[in-house]
């Protein structure tokens, strides 16, 4: 089944497993890691679980052979599950090799655990740098650099990342700790649309990264994050168009020995799933039709806070349009969905909404507020 699933399926899935209902499309998924790897051929491709870390995805992903972005130990055991009855030098050798541990800040508890392994961390402060030392000295690291994130939908350099002007100092610290600095991270914002951002990030950390080289460091990763964008609308300029961007810059600015890296969460999950809701309630508000859905912001649609994203909906009646407001089913006031959607009038109680790409940061930060339980998530 995909997600080009004719109004008539879902449907059908809703009459089977009621609404609201969250549709996974796991052939997207695999369609959309391949499209990735294809594109970059340089570039080893790390699931960013944050984005969606429902533990099917992750099966189907680990049988794909992908490698995995975690930012914490629970994060780190949802792979495990898969290697734990591997043997001991495989189980050790996968970690090493397709695992990245990309938060800069992991608490001790999480390094004690994973000391036993030979796990990449990343790190951006010299206390980080201190805390690796005492509790994972086994750990290979990462630094990551604060990146331009202009015009990214979500922006990162404010809370993470090392100031270019710090990299070489970091680096030295962490050398002078006896700790391995593997290679440089850095992170162009979420959805990033300003392909800019990517190509001055490059810039950057070449710079950072033939200096040290010159200076006895041996630095071979090069992370280059996510931010890989999503077609929400045709707007979106084309993932194929940046990979030709990131190809060139790759071959004109690393050693062909380098290994490069990307952590890709949005853009494998995103467009994988469908979310069907129900109309709950009818109401014209200062002349303002608005439709009371049992789906909300603090449940699949919490992307529209945390994720700053503005979802689609659409109908399954036809009928004239007008400017509508979608609000969730919470007896709060911020359970508003969108105060602008174009939908018939006629819509309901009992009808059906149906919004497409909601694979990334929506049921994964979604809670159980107000006795709701959210959507029922199936797997197509
Ligand atoms: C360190 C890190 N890597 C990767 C990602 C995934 O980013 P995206 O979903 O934009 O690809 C995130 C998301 O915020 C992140 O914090």
């Amino acid at each position: 089944m995909t997600l080009a699933l004719i109004k008539k399926d879902l449907l059908a899935l809703v009459k089977k497993h009621g609404t609201p209902l969250f549709i996974l499309d796991h052939r997207k998924i695999r369609e959309n890691y391949r499209m990735f790897k294809k594109n970059l051929p340089r570039v080893q491709c790390y699931y960013a679980i944050k984005a969606n870390s429902n533990q099917e995805i992750i099966k189907t992903l680990f049988n794909e052979g992908s490698s995995f972005d975690v930012a914490s130990y629970n994060e780190f055991m949802q792979i495990y599950e898969y290697i734990k009855h591997f043997e001991k030098k495989d189980k050790h050798f996968f970690i090493w090799d397709k695992i990245i541990f990309s938060n800069t800040i992991k608490d001790r508890d999480t390094l004690r655990k994973i000391k036993r392994y030979r796990p990449l961390v990343t790190y951006d402060n010299s206390d980080e740098l201190v805390k690796i030392k005492e509790y994972c000295k086994t750990a290979g690291l990462v630094l990551r650099l604060k990146v331009p994130d202009t015009g990214s939908q979500v922006e990162m350099s404010s809370k993470f990342g090392a100031e270019p002007a710090d990299a070489y100092d970091l680096i030295r610290r962490a050398s002078d700790l006896g700790l391995a600095v593997e290679g440089l991270s850095f992170h162009v914002g979420s959805q990033c649309t300003n392909f800019d951002n990517y190509t001055a990030a490059l810039g950057i950390t070449s710079e950072i990264f033939h200096d040290a080289r010159n200076k006895g460091h041996r630095l071979s990763i090069i992370d280059i994050g996510g931010g890989f964008p999503v077609p929400y609308d045709s707007h979106v300029p084309r993932f194929e168009r940046l990979a030709e961007v990131l190809n060139a810059e790759f071959n004109r600015l690393f050693p062909e020995d380098t290994e490069i890296i990307a952590e890709p969460g949005r853009f494998i999950v995103a467009t994988a799933a469908t979310l069907i809701t129900e109309i709950i309630g009818k109401a014209r508000r200062e002349g303002k039709i608005y439709y009371h859905i049992n789906d909300g912001v603090y449940h699949s649609f919490s992307g529209v806070v945390y994720d700053h994203w503005i979802p689609n909906f659409e109908s399954f009646k036809q009928g004239k349009r007008e400017v509508c407001a979608v609000v969730g089913p919470t007896c709060d006031s911020f359970d508003k969905i969108s105060l602008s959607v174009h939908l018939p009038a006629n819509l309901e109680i009992g009808d059906y909404l149906y919004t497409k790409n909601i694979g990334a940061y929506s049921t994964a930060s979604s809670t159980k507020f107000n006795g709701f339980d959210g959507a029922t998530i199936i797997h197509a």
